[in-house]
């Protein structure tokens, strides 16, 4: 274990352990998308409880790529002042923080944007809003990877050590890269490299706009797990080797979307009830059919992106891989570092449940989490609940 409490350098950042808070979305922003006292409290426990990389919940770059019921947002000049509380909060404990950035593309509803959401394609109608997305137009696309630069301008304002580019769960940029989701014939896509070109101007702006030594860093889908194939394994290595010449400082490995395969993407058991709450009564009985069929086909196997960080390693040479998805043993998790399968173990739901996690396994406390992957965390983001382990409990809809 002892290998887990060495340091890891992300680009120039020093990490000073091997774990890392995958971001999780926490449903406790303001209404304009900014940082709030619960904010502050949840991630200065988490670097207390001395998570040595800290990626909070992902934050939209644009109104119209705002998702859900409460995201903290970096969309507007006006949010750097909170993030900058933010990142004092984590930095009071020696850990280090990158922003998730973020744009939702299809994967937010009408009413929460004021408008039809946008696509690289609007083929894909949503199975649960049933609404189709409107394609974007070149204008549109370069607004949309001006703001990632914008954002990315922002968290440098805000003190942060780095920022992590959202490529997976099948948001815009995940949607750029999947055939599924892009059915473009422009210099958009058609082609890997062409699919690949929005995320490519998008890291480029980046680098424009930041510090030479400005950590940049993206979560990619090594499987989007959509009904037709979108990035599959072997497309995810090509992507991977593309992302290396483009001299990003951190991979980190995840799969599944939050509307086609929410259970791929938090493999554990699938909670029905707490799902269904958050329908309006006329879809109760079809979607409760439909997520019971779910139930025992998604049981968790720990380190279940194991087997595509191991096919994304030789591609990215020395860039650090960071591994997410049911890492849950001290076991599991020194031998993924040990056997140089990954270099960062990155955890959501178990830090949850118990936010000094790490101390306690520092202190030998404990050599497994305590997260049961229930997934009433999950179900949270729907029902409009603030983040929190439910275990025990999950409260009725107000
Ligand atoms: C409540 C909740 C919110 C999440 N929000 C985000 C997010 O904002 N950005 C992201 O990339 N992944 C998000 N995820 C996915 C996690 O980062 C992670 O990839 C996934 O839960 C698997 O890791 P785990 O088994 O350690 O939970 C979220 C997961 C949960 C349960």
């Amino acid at each position: 274990m002892d290998v887990l409490f060495t340091s890891q350098m992300v680009g120039n950042v020093e990490i000073k352990n091997r774990f890392v808070h995958s971001a999780t979305y926490e449903g406790m922003a303001g209404p304009d998308g900014s940082v709030t006292k619960n904010l502050i409290k949840r991630y200065h426990q988490l670097a207390q409880g001395e998570v040595g990389l800290i990626i909070p919940g992902f934050m939209y770059v644009h109104p119209l790529g705002r998702a859900y019921n409460a995201p903290m947002g970096i969309h507007s000049d006006n949010m750097i002042e909170g993030l900058d509380s933010l990142v004092k909060a984590v930095h009071e404990f020696d850990s280090k923080i990158f922003f998730q950035i973020n744009h939702a593309g299809q994967q937010t509803r009408p009413e929460d944007i004021g408008q039809t959401p946008l696509a690289p394609s609007n083929s894909v109608r949503d199975p649960s809003y049933f609404f189709k997305p409107r394609q974007m137009d070149e204008t549109e696309i370069k607004d949309a990877a001006k703001a990632f630069a914008d954002a990315a301008e922002r968290a440098v304002k805000a003190g942060a050590d780095g920022i992590q580019v959202h490529c997976a769960h099948c948001y815009l940029i995940n949607q750029f890269l999947s055939p599924f989701f892009n059915r473009r014939q422009d210099k958009w896509g058609g082609s890997s490299e062409n699919r690949f070109s929005f995320l490519k101007q998008v890291i480029q702006s980046i680098q424009d706009r930041v510090p030479d030594d400005f950590c940049i860093t993206v979560k990619l889908n090594t499987n989007d797990f959509t009904p037709k194939p979108g990035i599959t394994p072997e497309l995810a290595v090509e992507y991977a080797g593309m992302l290396k010449n483009l001299g990003v400082d951190m991979i980190e490995v995840s799969c599944g979307s939050s509307i086609f395969s929410y259970m791929n993407m938090c493999r554990g058991d699938v909670p029905v009830k707490e799902l269904v709450q958050s329908m309006p009564l006329w879809k109760k009985p079809l979607a409760w059919f439909m997520i019971q069929s779910l139930k025992g086909k998604y049981n968790l196997n720990e380190g279940y992106n194991m087997a595509a960080a191991r096919s994304i390693r030789p591609v990215i040479g020395d860039i650090p891989l960071a591994l997410v998805g049911g890492m849950r043993t001290l076991d599991k998790m020194s031998q993924a570092i040990t056997e140089q399968d990954a270099d960062l173990i990155s955890m959501s739901r178990p830090f949850i449940r118990e936010p000094f996690l790490v101390k306690k396994f520092r202190e030998n406390e404990k050599d497994k989490v305590s997260c049961v992957s229930c997934n009433r965390c999950l179900a949270a983001i729907p029902n409009g609940f603030p983040v929190h382990c439910y275990n025990k409990g999950f409260p009725r809809k107000a």
